[in-house]
């Protein structure tokens, strides 16, 4: 029998919603078929899609970082501006793509306003130059009569979108980005930028470009960086066709955010910096990729399973835990690509990550508890794996074969738990034992499950993994409950002392 004890007293912080946001790239089909479609008789009269948005409306987004992604890296924003059908179509590098820039600054703030998510532009420092993101700063966030805030009002917007965050260039430690520099370059680029860039608009907040946090690259970056931003981003992507690696590999954001949080503490000690700086994870997700993925020319569509959504889940989980550390996370590509939320000619598909999605950012509470979980412990050997997008593990377990996040409210009389329960082939029963607190009335629980880990959802069966939801009557301090081998289960409680 596991035991999950709670006392409200042990506050670990307040949870950001940022950590629910979301990362749209030119790639793919992820902005043109996903998010536009223009003349589609499911798009709206500005091209934009009605059902890929009420979709994305649904998990209740707060900030969508854009245009990329390595896409950015050879981006010039400036294409995308003006009369539409006078755009340049360009050669995208990155993606072995051409990109029309039918979609370019002003469709993203319009659509960011729609979907009432604050915008967050990752800049190009690959091929872009100082003067260009100077002028993209000024063209979104200027209020005086110069010509890059008045070509924005003549391109029909008078109001600055008052855009607040804005990223340094996105992974530079990488060959594969265009632009690639060696992290001295980088930081001596990066610190002349952020300077530079707070002289245009010393309001705006800025995300230095880290790696997997807690890489030499992290290290100086944040050495070197600290003085001048506010955030030090990290982005980990994992997945792997061994069941266990791929529900446990989430479990390295706990090192990279402990790694990260202790060299930042540390620069801003030696630095005697006063302004906070925090860990934002800009890029995140379950990708396996192949060999055949990475193919310049293919396409790249996850097709995501049960068991990639129980590591959704425990990512959410532990981004709630570190959640003094962590005050934004992106999740890779909300729309085609590696996604959420897929599309076809005229239909929306939600996949199997989609709804441990919707699960935490519509119901998680304001502050994070302190929970003591007593379980059954998994021992992970790493698996030899040609996909060098994971990384050990072995390091960091024993692990509980359940993950649980709690959250409550300011007053204390709501509780929400999040447990992931990783056996693959039996259930777990536990008590979750309130301690000084009761349960008042019902109890909801929604659980996300299906026959095998590797189970899909498809535009034939799109609710092969799905969630089901129900009431139970519960009362006391100690509520015994059955965990469904290998599944996602919220569990929402109205208490009391
Ligand atoms: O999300 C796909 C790619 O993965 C992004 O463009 C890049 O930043 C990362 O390497």
């Amino acid at each position: 029998m596991a035991r999950i004890s709670l006392d409200f007293d042990r506050i670990l912080g307040r949870v950001d919603p940022r950590i629910f946001g979301a990362f749209v790239e030119h790639e793919g089909r992820c902005i043109y078929g996903g998010i536009v479609e223009e003349g589609s008789p499911v798009a709206d009269s500005a091209g934009f899609r009605t059902d890929v948005r009420k979709a994305i409306e649904d998990l209740q987004v707060p900030v969508l970082r854009w245009p990329g992604g390595n896409f950015v890296s050879a981006y010039h924003w400036q294409d995308g501006i003006g009369p539409k059908d006078a755009r340049p179509q360009r050669f995208d590098p990155a993606w072995g793509a051409v990109e029309s820039n039918r979609f370019g600054t002003d469709e993203f703030m319009t659509y960011c306003e729609l979907l009432g998510a604050e915008p967050y532009v990752c800049l190009n420092m690959g091929t872009g130059t100082l003067e260009e993101a100077m002028a993209w700063v000024e063209y979104c966030n200027g209020d005086l009569d110069t010509y890059w805030a008045n070509r924005r009002r003549h391109n029909g917007r008078q109001e600055p979108y008052a855009v607040r965050y804005w990223g340094l260039g996105n992974e530079l430690w990488g060959e594969f980005q265009v632009g690639h520099l060696s992290v001295e370059r980088y930081v001596e680029k990066a610190k002349q930028w952020a300077l530079a860039l707070r002289r245009v608009d010393p309001t705006i907040q800025l995300v230095a470009c880290g790696h997997n946090g807690w890489s030499d690259w992290d290290r100086l970056v944040i050495d070197e960086l600290v003085p001048y931003v506010d955030f030090h981003s990290v982005h980990i992507y994992t997945g792997s066709d061994d069941y266990w690696s791929n529900v446990l590999l989430p479990h390295q954001v706990d090192r990279a955010l402990r790694a990260s949080r202790a060299m930042i503490d540390r620069a801003r000690y030696v630095a005697d910096v006063r302004h906070p700086v925090h860990v934002v994870y800009d890029e995140w997700n379950v990708w396996f990729p192949t060999r055949e993925d990475r193919r310049r020319d293919k396409i790249v569509a996850e097709r995501h399973t049960l068991s990639d959504a129980l590591a959704v889940a425990t990512y959410l989980n532990i981004f709630v835990r570190h959640c003094d550390t962590l005050r934004m996370a992106n999740l890779a590509q909300l729309v085609n690509v590696l996604a959420p939320i897929v599309t076809d000619d005229s239909r929306v598909l939600l996949q199997a990550i989609y709804h441990p999605l919707r699960l935490a950012s519509t119901y998680t509470l304001e502050f994070a508890l302190d929970v003591a979980v007593d379980c059954d412990r998994i021992e992970h050997a790493d698996t030899p794996d040609a996909n060098r997008m994971t990384h050990r593990i072995a390091d960091l377990g024993p692990f509980d074969v359940l993950d649980v996040a709690a959250t409550s409210d300011a007053s204390r009389s709501r509780l929400v738990l999040n447990v992931v329960n990783r056996r693959p082939d039996a259930p777990v029963e536990a008590t979750i034992d309130l301690g000084s607190a009761q349960v008042r009335g019902e109890m909801t629980a929604r659980v996300i499950t299906a026959d095998s880990p590797l189970t899909t959802n498809s535009f034939d069966h799109p609710e092969a993994v799905s969630v089901s939801e129900r009431k139970v009557t519960v009362t006391g301090s100690r509520i015994p409950y059955e965990f469904p081998a290998c599944s996602v289960t919220q569990l929402a409680f109205e208490v009391g002392e």
